[in-house]
């Protein structure tokens, strides 16, 4: 069992938590991820690992709430347990020393997963740009931790609540233009801001790095759930991944097959808010 040291709400639909799981800790790089099953039976739910303390032994997930398993997630409390942890599952991302500027583009969820491996190239002192880009003012977290790696940012929100108003890829394009000693791009987030960003930075010729969030089952390459086509080729984003050169893949696909569940995962989480009623009403 994995216990939940700390729970933390960035908003209603997005917390943190802490978990105590000292060998994971121990054993995890930036880029690797974790399979959670909350009890015997739940499904198994793939998260990164947005940080990790191996003093304390503890990995910190940020978790959006998007259907019926990350609902469920949300309404543990503190010192709950978890009945598995599985991992650190994934290829580490790959992080050297370069000359040049690296940039990191985080959407939404995906400024938790790009922290670890912005916070890695911070460590062998490269030179790092952030831009993190969210809907609105209060879905915004993890400014300062941010800042503390970055030797620029700039935060975006869809309707201009906070920061900059527009999408991550406005102050990327001007970026590019501007810095010629931009050597790489990070980019996590919904599919759609990372192949977005895949085709801006294409026209600049800068090697851009995706972690795909493709649907998992395993996580061990057996099932074929987060199978991907890469430079033509069908890759397992579990076990050759999640990481992928941005200017590689074929995004097209991949988001017809990220919604390939959609009826089946919308009446799952329609049963369980029944079921919620019927236990709030006492009835079951
Ligand atoms: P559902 O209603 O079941 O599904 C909603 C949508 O989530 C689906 O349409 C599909 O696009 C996606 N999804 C559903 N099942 C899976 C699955 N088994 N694997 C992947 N995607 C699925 N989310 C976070 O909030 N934080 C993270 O740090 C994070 N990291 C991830 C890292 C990896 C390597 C992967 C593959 C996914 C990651 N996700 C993360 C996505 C997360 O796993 C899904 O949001 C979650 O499984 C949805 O479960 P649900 O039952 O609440 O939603
Ligand atoms: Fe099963 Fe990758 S999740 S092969
Ligand atoms: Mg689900």
């Amino acid at each position: 069992m994995y216990k939940i040291v700390k729970k933390e709400l960035f908003s209603p639909v997005t917390f943190l938590w802490e978990v105590e799981a000292k060998d994971l800790a121990e054993a995890a790089h930036p880029g690797q991820f974790v399979i959670v099953r909350l009890q015997e039976g739940s499904e198994r739910i793939p998260l990164t690992i947005a940080d990790f303390d191996k003093k304390r032994g503890t990995v910190t997930l940020v978790v959006q709430v998007v259907g019926k398993s990350t609902e469920e997630m949300s309404k543990l409390p503190e010192g709950a347990e978890l009945k598995d942890l599985c991992g650190p599952l994934g290829i580490p991302s790959h992080v050297k020393e370069t000359d040049g500027k690296v940039v990191f583009v985080g959407g939404g969820l995906g400024i938790a997963p790009v922290y670890p491996i912005l916070r890695a190239h911070k460590g062998i002192g490269n030179y790092t740009i952030s831009i993190i880009g969210f809907r609105n003012k209060d879905l915004v977290f993890w400014e300062d931790k941010f800042k503390q790696q970055s030797d620029e940012m700039y935060i975006t929100t869809d309707d201009g609540s906070y920061g900059r108003k527009g999408l991550v890829i406005d102050p990327l394009k001007e970026l590019l233009a501007k810095h010629k000693d931009i050597k790489e791009v990070v980019a996590i987030g919904p599919l759609i801001m990372m192949k977005a960003t895949a085709d801006t930075t294409r026209s600049f010729g800068v090697k851009t790095i995706v972690s795909l969030n493709t649907i998992m089952v395993d996580g061990m390459g057996m099932c074929g759930g987060c199978r991907v086509t890469v430079a033509g080729k069908d890759q397992f984003a579990c076990v050759d991944g999640p990481d992928f050169d941005a200017h590689q893949v074929d995004f097209n696909e991949l988001m017809k097959r990220q919604r390939r569940f959609v009826k089946e995962e919308k009446s799952s989480l329609e049963k369980y808010h029944h079921e919620c009623e019927l236990k709030k009403a006492g009835k079951i």
